[in-house]
């Protein structure tokens, strides 16, 4: 018999409620504030975008919520999601390790956004809404609430950055594929695209400007409400099955992993995977954690603690997290889904609390442990993933040298077949360089120096350790 490598959980495992790590943090993050007051905003500020139920799970401190049945059909499409040994890579990389991760690629998009994207399209249609508008970095959460719209019958209007828009045609095409409607994000549609073309006719787009124009359409139109792919609570509670369907499957393969790793962008594939670990470190039981993102957008590594506007046009309210600057267009890297200037305030508020790391990576060295991985595991990689795999990877070497057993738990969050062009550049030598921009921070941070302060701001960037 072939050694085990899958640990597939029966349908009946599908988890039938959500995980809350509010109910258990030890130091909740400050509230959102009201940019022209400087009070803590109240749900009736997010009424005009954000369906009720959505808004009762952002403030909620509820241990567990209950998943709506027909929220658990449509998870039933893909979920529970594999996990998998990845026993060929240990013995490429000669590591006495053994390294586990979770793969969210079979979903219908191919990642782990299904997973807020149905619960998010069940709640708007429940509260009578036609439409939802959204932003896309490279494409995936765009898809993912395209496929959610077809599932409840409800419009999806996407505002897609740019240089993703040029990057990643086909996944314009799965989002026509599900009757979704997608604009190039900056555009001429709305007031925020407008300004920035105006000032930067040449702008590559960020997720920071296509969240404003997807905000100001919900805004507008009473018909329509706006969803987020990642960042806000509700969106990580959502993510919550992943981690709670791997610590079955870490228990079906007898082990407990001694670090845990997600790619980060805004936080969700990671909190979706760590924080039912998080949960249980919290209890006692030690294990690491590791965020990991791109060297040319390091928001926990490099950025400051403190309140920003979750987008350029300045139309959400304040978020206290470790930001770059709200305005800071990072470069055009193909990790779309990384390119995000703050990161969810329960992720900096753990990273505050000593209870997370944080590492950031080149690109060039991410394909390269995306290639190292394909070559043995078969899947190719989200290039988002592969900041988990290169962590993964390092945290396998250092095990080799220091000849330590360590039981390593990654998320590989999608698969790659959408960013074939991406592969193609890596392979021809042509990515393009991504040092972080010093300047371009340096003058969003500015920008954003007189706004409120949340406890525990000092001004200063936390250190980047490996
Ligand atoms: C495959 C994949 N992984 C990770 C991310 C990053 O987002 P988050 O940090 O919310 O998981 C994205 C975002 O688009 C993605 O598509």
């Amino acid at each position: 018999m072939a050694a085990q490598t899958l640990y597939q959980l029966n349908q009946s495992d599908i988890p039938r409620q959500w995980y809350n790590l509010a109910a258990d943090m030890p130091n909740m993050p400050p509230p959102p504030l009201n940019p022209g007051t400087g009070q803590p905003v109240g749900p009736e500020a997010l009424a005009p975008i954000f369906p009720m139920a959505l808004i009762e799970q952002e403030v909620s401190r509820q241990r567990w919520t209950d998943i709506p049945e027909e929220v658990l059909d449509i998870y039933a499409l893909w979920r529970p999601t594999p996990l998998y040994r990845a026993r060929r890579l240990e013995k490429a990389l000669g590591t006495p390790a053994k390294i586990f991760y979770k793969y969210e690629g079979g979903s219908p998009a191919g990642s782990h956004k299904p997973n807020t994207a149905v619960p998010q399209a069940y709640y708007n249609k429940k509260a009578g809404i036609r439409r939802i508008a959204t932003e896309t970095g490279a494409g995936q959460w765009g898809s993912a609430l395209s496929f959610a719209g077809a599932m409840f019958g409800l419009d999806i209007l996407v505002y897609m950055v740019k240089v993703s828009y040029q990057q990643k045609p086909y996944r314009r095409s799965m989002i026509k594929c599900w009757g979704g409607e997608v604009i190039p994000s900056p555009s001429d549609t709305t007031q925020a695209g407008r300004a920035i073309l105006a000032k930067s006719p040449d702008s590559t787009g960020s997720l920071g400007i296509a969240i404003s124009e997807a905000v100001a359409v919900a805004a507008t139109n009473p018909d329509t409400n706006y969803a987020l792919g990642s960042v806000l609570n509700h969106v990580l509670l959502h993510q919550s099955v992943i981690g709670l369907e791997a610590e079955k499957q870490m228990q079906m393969a007898g082990e407990y992993p001694d670090v845990v790793i997600g790619c980060c962008g805004g936080g969700s594939n990671f909190a979706g995977l760590s924080n039912a670990f998080i949960r249980n470190k919290i209890a006692g039981k030690e294990a690491r954690i590791v965020a990991v993102e791109p060297a040319s957008c390091p928001t926990l590594t490099k950025g400051i603690y403190a309140y920003d506007f979750g987008d350029t046009g300045q139309m959400t309210p304040l978020l206290a997290a470790h930001t770059l600057g709200h305005d800071f267009v990072p470069p055009g890297i193909h990790a779309g889904g990384l390119r995000y200037h703050a990161v969810a305030s329960q992720t900096s508020q753990l990273f505050l609390d000593g209870l997370i790391e944080a590492n950031a990576y080149h690109q060039v060295e991410c394909f390269e442990a995306a290639k190292t991985f394909c070559r043995e595991e078969g899947i190719i990689p989200a290039p988002e993933s592969s900041h988990a795999i290169r962590q993964a990877i390092i945290e396998a070497q250092r095990a080799k040298e220091e000849g330590k057993q360590r039981v390593i738990l990654f998320n590989l969050s999608g698969h790659g077949h959408f960013d074939m062009g991406a592969y193609d550049s890596y392979f021809a030598g042509k990515l393009p360089p991504d040092e972080m921009d010093e300047q371009g921070v340096e003058a969003a941070l500015r920008a954003i120096a007189a706004l409120p302060k949340p406890p525990g701001y000092t001004g200063k960037p936390a250190m980047a350790g490996r």
